[in-house]
């Protein structure tokens, strides 16, 4: 099947963080338009995952509680609605993205191990078909929980393999302070045994999944060796996808093991 590539569009890449329920229609065509062209020119083994931005998390900051039937089907539904939003405009440039309920693939077992039903999207996958999932609500055998997807694509990474992981997010990558302190260092190199030394007091934002200390600490518990490349790069620059998705060179944070 070839490497499959696992993009995460962080939600502050498609969605106005600081806005409630606001899409940046600009970004969100522009990224839809780069996968495409990455769909055309050089792979068609593409997982899609998008993050919340100002919807999820707004969503479940604006109820305080996960428990709820109410809560539980009005996340899902904003969810959904971005999700429909970003699935069209893939459609509308030739990609023949299919949107999964991601609440209706994934279940976190009483142990804590996330399970996957993962066929439909391996079958997706040998059609060209390209499957697009998102940080959501799921059940699981203690509790319902939110889903990020920074650990959807990491769960992924282990299932299809070999797998490179592409996480599009609106900084250049880790930094090991606050990026907008004039002290802060940007990190290419990240291993992932020295998290603990990364300052990622970073979202202060509304950011009910755990921002980037959460995304490199997933790693920790799925890496295996048949990832290729982890990469946390800046999807809001021009190209910067379509390079990610064709291998080329995108100035990024590498992430290793050792
Ligand atoms: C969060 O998904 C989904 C919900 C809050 C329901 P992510 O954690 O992947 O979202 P971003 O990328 O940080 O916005």
């Amino acid at each position: 099947m070839g490497i499959v590539n696992i993009l995460k569009i962080g939600g502050s890449v498609i969605t106005n963080k600081d806005v409630e329920y606001s899409i940046r229609f600009d970004e969100m065509y522009r990224v839809a338009y780069e996968i495409s062209k990455a769909y055309q020119l050089c792979t068609k083994q593409i997982i899609l995952i998008h993050g919340g931005g100002s919807f999820g998390h707004a969503t479940v900051v604006e109820h305080g509680n996960i428990e709820s039937g109410q809560a539980i089907t009005q996340i899902v539904w904003f969810m959904k609605e971005l999700n429909t939003v970003f699935t069209d405009a893939l459609n509308a440039y030739g990609v023949p993205a299919l949107s999964l309920d991601t609440h209706a693939v994934f279940y976190r077992s009483r142990g804590g191990e996330l399970e996957c039903f993962s066929k439909p999207i391996e079958m997706a996958l040998k059609k060209g078909v390209v499957p697009i999932l998102f940080g959501d609500i799921i059940f699981g055998d203690n509790d319902t929980e939110i889903l990020s997807g920074d650990e959807i694509a990491w769960k992924l990474s282990t299932i299809f393999k070999p797998s490179r992981i592409l996480f599009a997010t609106d900084v250049d990558g880790v930094y090991d302070k606050d990026p907008r302190d004039p002290r802060a260092h940007f990190l290419e190199l990240v291993r992932i045994r020295d998290i603990e030394a990364i300052d990622t007091s970073l979202r202060k934002r509304i950011d009910v999944t755990g921002g980037i200390r959460a995304k490199l600490l997933y790693g920790l518990k799925y890496w295996n060796s048949d990832i290729r490349e982890v990469l946390i790069f800046n999807g809001l620059k021009k190209d910067n996808i379509v390079k990610a998705l064709c291998g080329k060179n995108v100035r990024g944070s590498r992430v290793v093991m050792l």
